[in-house]
């Protein structure tokens, strides 16, 4: 069997750099990305597949996945969206629309988890697979002090439960999957830029610098059938 890494939603920051931490460690036969967008130039050694992430399409290419006899020994969930041009996080409930917090949770927690189904049948046979679904800290329904960002915090809160429950299920169906959701902190990429003026630069993080920690932490991490929810620490998160 091949040995893989699936990183899906490629194009994003921190799936970039996830990509190039593969490309230069070496560790994997096969880096298997999928995103909306075409393959850069950069990563012509990458197996690339585009998804517009409709249910048929990541049906298609998880059964590809299991045809070519995959094994993944890590998966990257890297989407998500905080704004974009249909929604703004909000600030105020006069903000808040049907519309925009059913776009956000398609995007944010729908789709991930459409992949955890679709994606079973192949993660059964892999040996040890560490799964890391991108989450957020403002998911945190203990830690929400401020308020505000109704439609991206409910999106990562569901996403978290979501998760929980895939967790259980393939405690039993893949006992050797395990699941991180990870918050890595707030990170310089279009997803933050418009809101990070105010971040301090100590606490603005590179995407090399972020997933230089995702490794070091899934380094260490108990294949324990649970659902963590960790920082870029390495850090519990409250629920
Ligand atoms: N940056 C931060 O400060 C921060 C903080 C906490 C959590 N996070 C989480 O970390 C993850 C990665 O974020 P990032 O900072 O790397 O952001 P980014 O550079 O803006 O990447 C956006 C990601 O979302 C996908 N995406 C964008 N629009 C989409 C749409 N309409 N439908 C489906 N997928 C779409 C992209 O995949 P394609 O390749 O298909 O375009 C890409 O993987 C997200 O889940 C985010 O919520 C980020």
């Amino acid at each position: 069997m091949k040995s893989s890494v699936l990183v899906i939603g490629g194009s994003g920051q921190i799936a970039q750099a996830i990509i190039a931490k593969l490309l230069s460690d070496l560790t994997a036969d096969s880096i298997v990305v999928v995103s909306r967008s075409p393959r850069p130039d950069s990563f012509s050694d990458v197996v690339w597949y585009q998804s517009e992430y409709d249910e048929a399409s990541i049906g298609k290419l998880s059964m590809q996945f299991y045809d070519q006899q995959r094994s993944f020994e890590k998966v990257f969930i890297c989407i998500g969206i905080l704004h974009d041009d249909e929604v703004k996080p909000e600030k105020r409930l006069e903000q808040l629309t049907a519309a925009a917090i059913s776009h956000v949770i398609n995007i944010n927690t729908i789709t991930p988890v459409l992949w955890l189904k679709h994606l079973l049948p192949v993660l059964k046979r892999s040996d040890l697979c560490q799964v890391t679904i991108f989450s957020a800290r403002v998911g945190s329904i203990q830690d929400n002090q401020m308020g505000g960002w109704y439609s991206y915090r409910a999106s990562k809160a569901a996403l978290n439960t979501l998760l929980k429950s895939t967790a259980i299920e393939y405690g039993r169906r893949a006992q050797h999957v395990k699941l991180l959701a990870f918050h890595p902190g707030t990170t310089d990429s279009p997803l933050s830029r418009p809101y990070s003026a105010n971040v301090p630069n100590d606490k603005l993080f590179s995407p090399d610098f972020v997933v230089d920690r995702l490794f070091a932490i899934l380094k260490t991490l108990p294949n324990d059938g649970e659902l963590s929810f960790l920082d870029w620490q390495g850090q519990p998160i409250q629920w």
